[in-house]
C-alpha cells in the first residue's frame, strides 16, 4: 500500500513537470527558465552541502570515534564553517542580484496595466506607463478582464496595482509572483518564450474568494496580439435585442459596461467580449450560457465573497435572455 502511494506520488510529481500550465518546473518564459536554473543550483549545492556534513558526522562518530586533535578540529571549522559558506553564500548572492538587475530592465513589449480587484483581475490594454515610481494605474485603455494576452518573444510590461486590499499575480510558467498593492505601481515583466495558455493565480491571501481569483496569460504571436487588441477595441457585436433590454432594466450596467451601449458601469468586468474569454468569473466556470446564467442567479454560491449581488428573484426566462445574449458578445 505505502510503496503504491509513494509510486503514485513520484508519478505526480514527474507529471507535474511536464505540460503542466501552471508549474514553475515546466517553464515558458525568461524569467521563469532563470529563476528555474537559480534553483536546481541551490538545490544541488545544498545536496552537496548536506551530504558532506552527514560524512564528516559519520566519519567522528562511527569511523573514528573517540578524541580528534584539536588542531584539526579548528582547521574544519575555519574552513568548513567560515571560508566555505561566505564563498559560497557571496556567489550565489552576486548570481541573484545579476538576475535581479536583469530581469527588471524595460521592456520592449507592449505595457498591460491590471488591477487586482475583490476577486478578479482588471486588465487594460494600450496605457502608457511613465518609467519611475507610479502611485496609481494609468487610466483609460482598451479593458479586459482575467485573460492577458501577450506577444511571444518580446518583454511585455505588466503595470500591477490595486484600489484596495494586496493581491499577488502569479503565473508560474513565465515568471516568479508579484504584489498588487494600493498606492503603489509594481512592474513585472513576462517575456514568453512559448506560445501557448498558461495559468495563472493569486498568490497572497485577499479574501473569501481568493482561491477563485484565477486567470490565464496567453501567449500569441505578435500579429495575433496586434489583432486581438483590435478586436477588444471594438464596440460589442450585439447592440439591441431583449438580452440587452433586460440587462439594463434590472440593473445591470450599474457595475458592468458593454461597449456600444448604455451600460457604463466600471465597479465589475468589462462584458463587451465576455464571449471571447475562455472562463467566467476569474477563472471559476468554461464561458457557455448556462453557466452564466448560474453566475447571475447565485454568484455568491459559485464565488463565496463575490462582490455582485445575486439575481435569483428574476425569472428563469428573463436570466437565460441576458445570459444567451452575453455569451454571443464574442
Ligand atoms: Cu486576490 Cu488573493
Amino acid at each position: 500500500m505505502r510503496t503504491a502511494g509513494l509510486a503514485f506520488l513520484l508519478a505526480a510529481l514527474a507529471l507535474a513537470g511536464c505540460e503542466n500550465p501552471q508549474s514553475a518546473f515546466d517553464p515558458a518564459g525568461d524569467e521563469a527558465a532563470r529563476v528555474l536554473a537559480l534553483f536546481w543550483a541551490m538545490l544541488a549545492g545544498g545536496v552537496v552541502i548536506w551530504v558532506i556534513v552527514v560524512g564528516v558526522s559519520f566519519y567522528a562518530v562511527k569511523v573514528r570515534p573517540g578524541r580528534h586533535s584539536e588542531r584539526t578540529g579548528l582547521r574544519l571549522i575555519i574552513w568548513g564553517g567560515c571560508v566555505f559558506p561566505t564563498v559560497v553564500l557571496a556567489a550565489l548572492l552576486v548570481w541573484g542580484l545579476g538576475l535581479l538587475n536583469d530581469l527588471r530592465r524595460p521592456g520592449d513589449g507592449p505595457t498591460i496595466a491590471v488591477s487586482g480587484e475583490r476577486f478578479w483581475w482588471r486588465v487594460s490594454y494600450g496605457v502608457t506607463g511613465a518609467p519611475g515610481v507610479l502611485r496609481s494605474l494609468p487610466r483609460g485603455g482598451i479593458p479586459g478582464a482575467n485573460e492577458i494576452v501577450i506577444p511571444l518573444g518580446q518583454r511585455s510590461t505588466i503595470l500591477l496595482g490595486s484600489p484596495d486590499v494586496i493581491h499577488s499575480f502569479w503565473v508560474p510558467p513565465l515568471a516568479g509572483k508579484m504584489d498588487a498593492i494600493p498606492g503603489r505601481v509594481n512592474r513585472l515583466i513576462l517575456e514568453p518564450t512559448e506560445t501557448g495558455i498558461f495559468n495563472g493565480t493569486c498568490a497572497e491571501f485577499c479574501g473569501l474568494a481568493h482561491a477563485q481569483m484565477g486567470f490565464r496569460v496567453i501567449v500569441v504571436p505578435p500579429a495575433e496580439f496586434e489583432a486581438y487588441v483590435q478586436a477588444q477595441a471594438r464596440p460589442a457585436a450585439v447592440t439591441t435585442g431583449p438580452g440587452l433590454d433586460l440587462f439594463l432594466k434590472n440593473g445591470c450596467a450599474a457595475c458592468h459596461a458593454v461597449r456600444g451601449t448604455p451600460a457604463r458601469g466600471t465597479v465589475g468586468p468589462d462584458l463587451t467580449h465576455l464571449a471571447s474569454r475562455r472562463m467566467i468569473g476569474a477563472g471559476i466556470l468554461p464561458t457557455t450560457a448556462e453557466n452564466i446564467a448560474d453566475f447571475i442567479a447565485s454568484p455568491d454560491h459559485l464565488k463565496p465573497g463575490v462582490e455582485m449581488p445575486a439575481f435569483a428573484m428574476l425569472p428563469e426566462a428573463e436570466i437565460a435572455r441576458i445570459a444567451d445574449w452575453l455569451g454571443s458578445l464574442q
